[in-house]
């Protein structure tokens, strides 16, 4: 349930539009100043406050598919309202919104206590980048182009094989979005992180046959390449979703859950059940 994917020109007037209505609301985009926030300086904003649609909001919250017992967080969560539509609507029992400008987290924290959600939701003041939210389900973010980058290697690395990750309006530069949705005008994008695969595994079946697979990966997007009995032979439909690997391979298909060095195989209909790899 793709919406068509954005023309290049599509995606530059929508970004240059979205840009202009960020850039000329009253706080200036900044650089990210790398320090921690002090109740007396002042206020560096990386990102200018512009709310999300509510719209965009509910789809944005639908297409990150978010579950009661997910914990969402929203870096620069403005006025709270991702962050408490996910506890709201969502049901999801633990929530927080990072911001930076303490006026925005006076707001959150009030709008919360009206949707009778404060029980479920915290709102922390400080710096996007300098708080450790590797233990999340969903991420969203609003923020813009240069600091999706900037966040991006942070995401790959730090957060969860099968992280749900949603960003309203700007992409993830060469990391292309695996679904992306129009609203109102506006795209949301979500990524999975993938695990990360790349290199040389031993797989070893349960009939004691023995190969290995050279494994080549761009973000969700993985190649290979299997030495059988001196053979090579590619993986066909390799893909990588989460910790999820799926390929077949002399027309028999493997499916396994990647936890760091180790694959272990996943059952499935018509798949080798029996199956292990291990990182050499
Ligand atoms: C475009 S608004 C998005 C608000 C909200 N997430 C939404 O979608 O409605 C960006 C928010 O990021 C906050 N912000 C800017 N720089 C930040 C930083 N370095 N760390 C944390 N929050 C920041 C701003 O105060 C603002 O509320």
């Amino acid at each position: 349930m793709h919406a068509s994917e954005p023309t290049s020109t599509t995606w530059r007037l929508i970004g240059a539009a979205l840009l202009s209505i960020m850039l000329t609301a009253p706080a200036a985009a900044q650089e990210p100043s790398g320090e921690p926030p002090r109740d007396d300086q002042p206020i560096v904003l990386d990102v200018p406050y512009v709310p999300t649609p509510h719209e965009a909001v509910y789809r944005m919250l639908e297409l990150v598919q978010v579950q009661p017992d997910d914990y969402v967080i929203d870096l620069g969560s403005g006025d709270g309202r991702i962050v408490i539509a996910a506890a709201r609507d969502w049901g999801v029992k633990r929530a927080l919104g990072i911001d930076i400008d303490p006026v925005r987290i006076a707001e959150a924290n009030a709008a919360a206590q009206e949707a009778g959600v404060a029980d479920r939701v915290a709102f922390e003041r400080g710096d996007l980048f300098e708080k450790d939210f590797s233990d999340v389900d969903v991420l969203t973010m609003y923020l813009l182009p240069s600091i999706n980058l900037d966040l991006r290697p942070i995401i790959l690395e730090k957060l969860r094989p099968g992280t749900r990750v949603a960003s309203h309006a700007f992409d993830m530069g060469d990391w292309r979005p695996d679904e992306w949705i129009l609203v109102q005008g506006r795209y949301v994008y979500k990524w999975v992180v993938p695990a990360r695969i790349e290199g040389r595994w031993e797989v070893t079946r349960a009939d004691g046959r023995k190969f290995t697979v050279d494994i080549r990966q761009t973000y969700q997007r993985i190649e290979g390449m299997a030495l059988i009995e001196g053979r090579a032979r590619p993986l066909v439909f390799a893909d990588i979703r989460g910790p999820t690997l799926r390929f077949s391979l002399a027309n028999e298909h493997y499916t396994g859950l990647v936890d760091g060095e180790r694959i272990t195989a996943l059952p499935g209909n018509k798949v080798v059940t029996a199956w292990h790899a291990k990182r050499i």
